[in-house]
């Protein structure tokens, strides 16, 4: 019964360890994990659906899911790490006129949410 226990668990490590790395990749060196749950402390499901992040299921933004797949953020500027982290950091600084608020997240804070949602495909 033991005797797929450790092949097992090492198929697990290794598939998590995969994950990490592509993360990182994706968006310039951010912590995906440490993303998810700054989604979740930050309280940005209050306003957008989240896939991974359970409580968020908001309506008044737009839906964040498969965001790794979109070309252009809020419909206007090409969906690139740096200038997707700007957009979370400080939505006016890009659209004065957006309704998402500035909930005040620091850049790592930013850069890590971006690692997150570049893992939605
Ligand atoms: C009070 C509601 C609210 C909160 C809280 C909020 N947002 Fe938004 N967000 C919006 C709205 C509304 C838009 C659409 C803005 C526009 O198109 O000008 C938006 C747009 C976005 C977009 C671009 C979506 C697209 O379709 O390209 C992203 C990405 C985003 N928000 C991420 C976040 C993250 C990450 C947080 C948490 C740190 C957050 N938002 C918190 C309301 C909110």
């Amino acid at each position: 019964m033991f005797r797929f226990g450790l092949p097992l668990l090492l198929l697990v490590a290794f598939s998590l360890a995969g994950c990490g790395e592509r993360g990182t990749l994706d968006a310039a060196r951010g912590d995906a994990e440490r993303g998810r749950l700054l989604v979740a402390r930050y309280h940005c499901g209050h306003c957008h659906a989240v896939p991974g992040v359970p409580a968020a299921r908001g309506l008044a933004g737009p839906d964040l899911a498969s965001y790794a797949r979109r070309s252009y953020i809020a419909g206007r500027w090409p969906n690139e790490p740096a200038r997707l982290a700007s957009w979370i950091a400080e939505p006016q600084a890009l659209a004065p006129d957006t309704p998402m608020p500035n909930l005040g997240v620091s850049a790592t804070d930013a850069r890590d949410i971006v690692a997150y949602l570049a893992t939605l495909r």
